[in-house]
């Protein structure tokens, strides 16, 4: 297909895109493997464009304990109002594609694709090709709900951010520094172990050792983006993030920037549901507003019980969702 075509596709489903959620970046259609899977109607107009990127984890990163060790994603652009037809059609020309590509059938693969979780239309065309949803990004605009809205906490709307006095007694919330990497990197890894009970997020022999040098990483350099919440001296609880310096990776997933990144948040079992955790975000959101991110992002796993209803108190809603099938050629 000519480049015009594909850049005139994907200027039309980025209209769609805005339509749906302002904060929703233009489609990006990378090379990928090389595999152009392109959906036509009648006079050979595109009504979907979509290609295969396949990924493959380095043994001792953690972004391999994040899910499958070989990932193939599709990325898609649609500029027709039926996307649920052009998606459908389009899902099959993936599914043939990669019952060709050999080792698609591994127990430790996946077929995904992160779709905008307000593009409600799609859903039928996921659910059909055996795609179930199993992880969200989530937004929220500086000093504002991420959706335009102010925030409960500036429309008075009776709501008020827990304290650490709220907390309970002798709860004291601090700035993490370079000494505390073993308790950043025992939480992390705690996270890991819980996220890991909801499908995606596996738990591999490196990544104690993954968590450890991420915590290092995350402590690095002055006043560092991780809080901890501390009863009689003994950590509690942990929030971490990135600032937008290093957290390019994801800036392309929202339209506004700058963008800093929300990583790990962990409280202990007895102590959650006590506003420890909210009053480790409102600590963290001083630094990210302070600092002018326009938009904080994080990761949660659709089906953990306590993320969802925690995120949307805090401020952050869907932007994106991750449809998976395991192993990848599980797609029907
Ligand atoms: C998500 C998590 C970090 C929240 O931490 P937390 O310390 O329990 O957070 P909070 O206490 O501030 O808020 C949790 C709940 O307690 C409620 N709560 C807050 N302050 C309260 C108070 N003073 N009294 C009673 N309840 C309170 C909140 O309303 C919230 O309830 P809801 O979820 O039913 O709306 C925690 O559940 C956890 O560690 N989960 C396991 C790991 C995990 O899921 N990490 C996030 C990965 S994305």
């Amino acid at each position: 297909m000519a480049r015009n075509t594909t850049s005139g596709v994907s200027a039309a489903a980025g209209r769609r895109w805005q339509a749906i959620d302002p904060l929703l970046p233009a489609p990006s259609v990378p090379p990928g493997c090389g595999a152009r899977l392109v959906v036509t109607a009648a006079g050979n107009q595109p009504v979907a464009v979509g290609r295969c990127e396949h990924w493959e984890g380095a043994p001792d990163s953690l972004e391999l304990s994040w899910g499958a060790a070989r990932r193939f994603q599709l990325a898609a652009a649609i500029p027709v109002p039926d996307v649920a037809d052009a998606l459908d059609r389009l899902l099959s020309l993936w599914r043939d594609h990669l019952a060709r590509v050999p080792g698609t059938d591994g127990d430790d693969t996946a077929a995904m694709v992160t779709w905008p979780s307000r593009d409600i239309d799609a859903v039928p065309a996921f659910q059909r090709h055996g795609l179930v949803p199993v992880e969200v990004i989530a937004a929220r605009g500086a000093g504002r709900g991420a959706a335009g809205r102010p925030s409960r906490a500036e429309s008075g709307a009776g709501y008020s951010q827990p304290t650490a006095g709220q907390a309970g007694n002798g709860l004291r919330i601090r700035r993490a520094m370079p000494a505390d990497i073993d308790v950043v990197a025992r939480l992390g890894l705690e996270v890991i172990r819980f996220d890991a009970h909801f499908g995606k997020v596996i738990e591999r022999p490196g990544t104690a050792a993954a968590m450890r040098r991420e915590a290092g990483r995350l402590l690095a350099g002055p006043q560092a983006w991780t809080w901890l919440a501390e009863r009689d001296d003994v950590v509690v609880g942990m929030v971490s993030a990135e600032r937008p310096e290093s957290a390019g990776w994801i800036a392309p997933m929202v339209r506004a920037a700058p963008v800093a990144y929300l990583e790990l948040m962990y409280t202990l079992p007895h102590e959650r549901g006590t506003g420890i955790g909210a009053a480790l975000v409102a600590a963290l959101h001083r630094d990210i507003d302070a600092a002018s991110a326009a938009v904080t992002l994080l990761h949660y796993e659709q089906i953990n019980p306590l993320s969802a209803p925690f995120w949307s108190q805090q401020e952050y809603r869907p932007l994106w969702t991750t449809w998976e099938a395991r192993p990848a050629r599980g797609i029907r």
